[in-house]
């Protein structure tokens, strides 16, 4: 069937004002499909597997204009950062709605990009938009390296899974070196077809667990994560953090992404305490989102810690200082 979605670079020609009207168009129409898959699905799922589903509970008016507000703000400064030059415009027009219809009904059959659509609808189809807020703060921690030709910069993706995070950083750093590690060889393998269907050199990817990065001291100028640390445990997450400090060149940047943590916003504890770890089996989110990541990068020997929130998701980005105290 074909998509009745748009390509990417379909809309490039278009004046601004009308590439960003598309653009919120499109991203409607996103969290409407996130919104008829979750109608669906719960209670199908409540059929077939009762009690699945944690009971409903109430969000008051003001929380959900709240939530709709930050949606908002998202789609803004995604649109922001692709005008101030951090990655290409085209990338706001990718959604990983358009190969389910491309190639439905074979799209069951692949657990992978399943599991991905499942991320996607999740987060109200802006999953991607949350991942592009690490490419900001990683090109800034970068500028550090200005003197250097970009085919040198090396950045690792930790925990790349399917590739998503490697796509935008292809993107927004057509020239550098990029490498993906993730514990999955099937995700590592469904991210090499990712990657090729992508314009850019291949990234390496390398089968290994984050709290053993198969990589020298210093090998990094920058390190990302995204949507990893809320799948470890408690002691793997100090440990991941270690490891990305010491392949991080000194004066090289680390960010990391994930989903907010209690404190970032209270209103919702019922939504990550109990609906989140339930529907999705994640069974150390509930540790995660009371963990101060700020204090393990400060352990680790990380400086110049800066968080930020967009949407449902929290980013830390922080620096290894230029002279590296021996511990
Ligand atoms: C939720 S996915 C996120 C993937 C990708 N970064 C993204 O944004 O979609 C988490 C990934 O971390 C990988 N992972 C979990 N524990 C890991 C570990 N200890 N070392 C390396 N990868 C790990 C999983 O295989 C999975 O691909």
């Amino acid at each position: 069937m074909q998509s009745s979605f748009p390509n990417t670079n379909q809309f490039t020609w278009l004046p601004k004002t009308l590439t960003n009207l598309t653009y919120q168009k499109i991203q409607q129409r996103e969290s409407f499909l996130s919104f008829v898959y979750k109608a669906i699905s719960r209670p199908l799922t409540n059929m077939f597997v009762p009690k699945t589903n944690p009971t409903t509970q109430f969000i008051s008016t003001r929380i959900l204009l709240e939530i709709e507000q930050r949606i908002n703000q998202l789609g803004k400064i995604d649109w922001q950062d692709s005008q101030q030059g951090i990655y290409p415009v085209d990338l706001l027009f990718d959604n990983p709605w358009q190969n389910f219809f491309r190639y439905y009904p074979d799209v069951w059959l692949d657990l992978g990009y399943l599991r991905n659509l499942q991320v996607e609808t999740l987060f109200d189809g802006v999953a991607d938009s949350m991942r592009r807020r690490i490419l900001a703060p990683l090109k800034r921690g970068l500028s550090a390296f200005s003197s250097i030709p970009p085919q040198q910069i090396k950045v690792l993706d930790v925990g790349c899974g399917m590739g998503q995070t490697l796509k935008f950083l292809r993107a927004a750093l057509p020239e550098a070196a990029l490498f993906g590690v993730d514990l999955s060889t099937g995700n590592l393998r469904q991210a090499k077809q990712v990657l090729l269907e992508n314009p850019g050199e291949l990234p390496q990817l390398t089968p290994a667990n984050a709290e053993d990065l198969p990589y020298p001291d210093n090998y990094f100028h920058g390190t990302s994560s995204v949507f990893l640390f809320h799948e470890l445990p408690a002691v793997s997450r100090k440990r991941v953090i270690e490891e990305c400090f010491r392949v991080t060149k000194p004066g090289g940047v680390l960010t990391i992404c994930d989903s907010m943590q209690l404190f970032d916003f209270p209103e919702l504890e019922v939504l990550m305490k109990k609906y989140f770890p339930a529907m999705f089996h994640e069974s150390y989110h509930r540790d995660y989102i009371q963990d101060n990541l700020v204090e393990h990068l400060e352990q680790a020997g990380f400086e110049k810690i800066e968080t930020e929130n967009h949407f449902f998701s929290k980013y830390w980005s922080a620096r290894k200082p230029e002279l590296v105290s021996s511990k």
